[in-house]
């Protein structure tokens, strides 16, 4: 599907109400493509919106997730050009014409990415607010090395904070997934 906005769309101002001057500026609008999850997305945008604010209040791809707000948490973590960013930190007009995956994008209804089935098997879930950012720190991590080591898993998921776990489960899960020792492991 391909997700249109006009430039009037949205938050846009425009009108005869409309006044030149710094305020004015900062309520223009420029115009955005990129991909996301495979769909071509055209839309608008106050230069000043981030990534995080474009997925989670324009496209409602809600699963990517807002902690901190300031770089630190990684529960907002996507990929971009398959490289892991932080998005609450990214301007969304730095994604112009490349292709993001989300939380959402990892697996479909009733058949899940790998890496979310081995979280499932492995008890390894934690809340919603750091399980999608994990779950991109996973998947980025495995993209750049399909068989890391403990140690370097730990090192892949050191971006993602939760003081509510040991993260043993999730590494667990990690090594599941990679080993093909999981309960129900699929390919993908
Ligand atoms: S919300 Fe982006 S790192 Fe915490
Ligand atoms: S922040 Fe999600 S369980 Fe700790």
């Amino acid at each position: 599907m391909r997700v249109v906005m006009k430039e009037g769309d949205g938050d846009h101002v425009s009108g005869p109400l409309e006044q030149p001057g710094k305020e004015n500026a900062m309520k223009k609008r420029i115009p955005l493509s990129f991909t996301v999850n495979g769909e071509e997305v055209d839309l608008y945008i106050s230069p000043s919106r981030t990534l995080l604010e474009v997925l989670r209040e324009e496209l409602e791809l809600t699963g990517t997730k807002e902690g901190c707000g300031e770089g630190v948490c990684g529960s907002c973590t996507v990929l971009c050009g398959g490289v892991l960013v932080r998005s609450c930190l990214t301007l969304a007009m730095e994604v112009e014409g490349l292709e993001i995956t989300t939380v959402e994008g990892l697996g479909e209804q009733g058949k899940p990415d790998p890496i979310q089935q081995s979280f499932i098997d492995q008890g390894a879930v934690q809340c919603g607010f750091c399980t999608p950012g994990m779950l991109m720190s996973v998947k980025g991590l495995l993209k750049r090395n399909p068989a890391p080591d403990e140690e370097e898993i730990r090192r892949g998921i050191s971006g993602n904070i939760c003081r509510c776990t040991g993260y043993a489960k999730i590494v667990e899960a990690v090594v599941a997934v990679t080993t093909g020792s999981g309960q129900n492991n699929t390919e993908g």
